[in-house]
């Protein structure tokens, strides 16, 4: 997943430029502030009173349920997963609240009952995202395993639009993500959280379903919701770490770092026109060993999750290397296969698969993402 720090192009493109406030791009060459999550409620380790005013905020509480018996080991990294993944939606949604609570240049709202709104949803939503965190890490505890704290994080967002359309973004790749997490422990035999997992993926598109209106997108996306699995996830977080920040090596979570997969077309992936069409992507494979046998050549495909069709894999063309570096197309099927919505892409050495679990042991580069938008027609969406 790569963001391009040209977002603000999407809300041209969206006609919605006069809606939106404007962009406050940060002076040239300025280094983001790395933003810490605030510590001041005692998350992620809140005392029992500071927990009742999470609670208390989240509209409701964690489970009382005893922990299950036992894990088996190949769990772990999904529970260090959701762990990492909510801290990183903990700092997200804290810097948002700030920037509008703040009137921060480009999310200085102009309607201050809207703005109030918008803030009373935001601290909702921040509060559940810190219960989803500490459930996945009392899970850890409970089995004396490594439980992920929060590093320092960056944010390619500028405005309140882009921050909404990457929200709107991220937790649709959470959603895929949370099915892999609830497939992935039942094969290994732990039924038991299952159910919660279920039960955080619907609140997840809950909250989607407000981003997606405020975007003048229709809030349900799809029938069935794209896929994701847990090590495309794990990549696609690291653009948003400060470098090296983190307080523990990034290895005490075991799964794959995968090099970012770019998607030229559109605006880096947002509001791609639905359409069948070439879709351009460009790829970095320095470090990579597993490529040294494809630089140069053409013998590799993109793989797409889309919904719950298996994954489908078309072969790149009009391939340019300049060293390890490469750009090329492949297709994008749009209309056999209805791909509004999210699609996740990967660069894959093989064209053949029959599970969306299989694709990883073959990517070289990912998640590149691409969604295509229906939009609602007479929605004054954006009026803020
Ligand atoms: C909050 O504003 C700062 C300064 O413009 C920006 O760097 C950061 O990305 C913003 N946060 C979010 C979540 O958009
Ligand atoms: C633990 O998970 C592995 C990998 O899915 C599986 O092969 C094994 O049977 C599981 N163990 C138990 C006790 O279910």
């Amino acid at each position: 997943m790569y963001f391009p720090t040209v977002l603000s192009a999407v809300t041209a493109v969206a006609g919605l430029a006069a809606a939106a406030p404007a962009g406050h791009a940060p002076p040239a060459g300025a280094a983001p502030t790395p933003f810490v999550i605030p510590t001041d409620d005692g998350f992620p380790n809140p005392n029992p009173d500071q927990l009742k005013v999470i609670q208390q905020i989240a509209d409701g509480t964690l489970s009382n349920a005893a922990p299950p018996a036992k894990i088996n080991e190949s769990s772990f990294p999904v529970f260090q997963l959701i762990s990492f993944n909510e801290q990183f939606e903990v700092a997200f949604f804290s810097s948002l609240i700030y920037n509008v609570t703040n009137d921060v240049p480009g999310f200085a709202l102009k309607n201050p009952k809207k703005k109030d709104e918008l803030l009373d949803i935001l601290e909702t939503v921040l509060a559940q995202e810190k219960l989803h965190a500490i459930n996945a890490g009392k899970t850890l505890a409970n089995f004396k395993q490594f439980v992920p704290v929060p590093c320092k994080y960056q944010f390619p967002t500028a405005n309140i639009y882009d921050a909404i359309a990457l929200a709107d973004r991220f937790t649709a790749l959470v959603m895929g993500t949370l099915q892999d997490a609830a497939q992935t422990l039942a094969r290994n035999g732990d039924v038991g959280p299952v159910r919660g997992v279920a039960s955080s993926l619907g609140q997840e598109g809950q909250q989607d379903g407000f981003y997606r209106i405020l975007l003048s997108k229709k809030p349900s996306e799809k029938p069935f919701l794209t896929t994701n699995v847990a090590a495309f996830a794990f990549s696609a977080l690291q653009q948003f770490i400060v470098p090296g920040s983190c307080p523990f090596p990034l290895s005490n979570i075991k799964l794959p770092i995968f090099t970012p997969l770019q998607v030229l077309t559109g605006a880096g992936g947002f509001d791609v026109e639905a359409r069948d069409q070439h879709i351009a992507y460009k790829v970095d494979l320095t470090g990579v060993s597993t490529a040294d046998a494809h630089i140069g050549k053409s013998d590799l495909w993109i793989t797409y999750f889309s919904g719950q069709l298996l994954p489908i894999s078309m072969p790149i063309v009009n391939v340019k290397w300049s060293g390890r570096v490469a750009t090329f197309e492949a297709e994008f099927p749009f209309s056999a296969n209805e791909m509004v919505g999210l699609s996740v892409a990967a660069l894959t050495t093989s064209g053949k698969f029959t599970s969306p679990g299989e694709v990883v042991g073959a990517t070289l580069a990912a998640p590149g993402l691409i969604q295509v938008d229906d939009r609602v027609k007479s929605w004054d969406g954006f009026k803020l």
